[in-house]
């Protein structure tokens, strides 16, 4: 199965997303690699300074070179780099599901849009993250996008200053990416 972290605008959390969820999955069992699709190479980054500082990240970490084919049992997750750039199409166009990772800024929300757009054809499920607002908000936050008929998963993930420290390492707390693994791999039917 085949997961794109998708988000037209830069700096979202598409590369800590694809990361943490890789991490879950392999915390759970499940064979999983990460395809890095962003010529700005961040996860490959990320996984070349984990093996520099004796912590290698337990998954392969491979630059996109065409549409990755999952073995049986297998997740893909892929990181997308921001903009347009054709790469995102052609990921769109070969993942089981799109997911939109988004902060609650009035900024961010409006950019969410376009991005919705291009994932319309797919099943697309919007991550709430970097949210350091009260229950409630988040609550009016869901209702809004669910009245434009797209799922905003039930777990969200706070701002915390761990994730900046997290760059380079393996990290041990999943912070809020577990119970996000969980949902969506529930709501795929998927192991
Ligand atoms: N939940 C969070 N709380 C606090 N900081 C976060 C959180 N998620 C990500 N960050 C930080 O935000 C910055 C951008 O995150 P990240 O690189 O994952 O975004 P991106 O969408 O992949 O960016 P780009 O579009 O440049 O590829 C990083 O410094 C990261 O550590
Ligand atoms: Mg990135």
């Amino acid at each position: 199965m085949l997961w794109g972290v998708v988000h037209t605008k830069g700096g979202v959390g598409k590369t800590t997303t694809s990361l943490y969820l890789a991490l879950a999955a392999h915390r759970r069992g499940v064979p999983v690699r990460l395809v890095d699709a962003d010529p700005q190479a961040s996860a490959t980054m990320w996984a070349s300074a984990a093996v520099r500082a004796g912590h290698p990240l337990p998954f392969a970490v491979e630059p996109y070179s065409g549409a990755p084919r999952a073995k049986s049992g297998e997740l893909i997750l892929i990181d997308t780099p921001p903009g347009q750039a054709d790469v995102l199409q052609e990921v769109l166009d070969c993942v089981d599901v799109a997911i939109v990772p988004t902060a609650a800024s009035p900024m961010d929300l409006e950019r969410v849009w376009p991005t919705l757009e291009v994932t319309s054809h797919l099943p697309t499920v919007v991550l709430l993250t970097q949210i350091n607002t009260r229950a409630r908000l988040v609550a009016e936050l869901r209702e809004l996008f669910e009245e434009q008929g797209v799922p905003v998963a039930e777990n969200f993930i706070r701002h915390k200053e761990a994730f900046k420290q997290a760059w380079g390492t393996t990290p041990a707390d999943l912070a809020g990416y577990g119970e996000v693994y969980d949902e969506i791999s529930e709501a795929l039917k998927w192991h």
